[in-house]
């Protein structure tokens, strides 16, 4: 049998790859609508959250809308109209094809237009109102590529959600429809709702509803990292 200790030893294999077993990451998603305030209050707070345990956990953003056959653009029907689909085609794109620091840059671009978020107050609703108009068009898809530093035409984006910009690329639709699938089956009807380690957490909805562990980004850091433990036998 190969000794692979002693091949570590040798160079070959870092020891640390053979002793060493892989961490568990904590699941961890938020259900959203890409134009939906309460959608942009969650990614808001999480992107807190992220800064602290973002080594921990397995994150995406899972959409909630509709599949529906009638609709001739996207094959779905989003609460806050084709564009808001487009706008989930354009995240599910950068997240499909870039690291999570860029796609989720790419997501706060979209809901910040590129503005500096630190000036910015999540206490005030009405500020989301004016940006999440831009949210789905090309123009805005493109902008934020730029400043998320993702190539538009040569990272896989910009070929998955359609060039131009629309939203409309055949691979990107069907990666909103698998979304959209995928939630049915989390049980993901609100936007937005937190589910860590597969258990809903708590929901924004207007207002914080159902979040036993409290709502703040240390409640939902607290939590991630009792999850990580457990996963972990720590
Ligand atoms: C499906 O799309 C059609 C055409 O836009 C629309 O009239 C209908 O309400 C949609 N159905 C659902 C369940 O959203």
């Amino acid at each position: 049998m190969f000794n692979l200790f002693a091949l570590s030893f040798l160079g070959l294999f870092p020891s640390q790859h053979v002793l060493q077993a892989p961490d568990v990451k904590v699941p961890v998603t938020l259900g959203v609508m890409s134009r939906c305030p309460d959608a942009l209050l969650c990614e808001n707070l999480f992107d807190t959250v992220l800064k602290k345990v973002s080594d921990k956990i397995d994150f995406r953003l899972v959409y909630i809308a509709q599949v529906n056959s009638s609709e001739p653009e996207f094959g779905a029907t989003c609460l806050h109209g084709p564009e808001e689909c487009a706008g989930n085609v354009h995240q599910l794109c950068a997240a499909e094809y870039t690291p999570l620091d860029n796609w989720w840059e790419f997501v706060n671009c979209n809901n910040y237009q590129g503005r500096n978020k630190a000036c910015l107050s999540y206490t005030l609703p009405w500020t989301y109102i004016d940006f999440r108009q831009q949210i789905g068009l090309p123009e805005t898809a493109k902008q934020c590529a730029h400043i998320a530093q993702i190539d538009w035409e040569t990272s896989g984006v910009g070929e998955c959600a359609g060039l131009d910009g629309s939203g409309r690329g055949t691979e990107g639709v069907n990666l909103l429809h698998k979304s959209i699938l995928l939630g049915k089956t989390m049980g993901l009807e609100k936007s937005c709702t937190i589910m860590i380690n597969s258990e809903p957490v708590c929901i924004h909805d207007g207002t914080w509803k159902a979040c036993e562990n409290g709502h703040r980004a240390s409640d939902f850091i607290r939590q991630i990292n009792a999850a990580y433990e457990q996963l972990n036998n720590q």
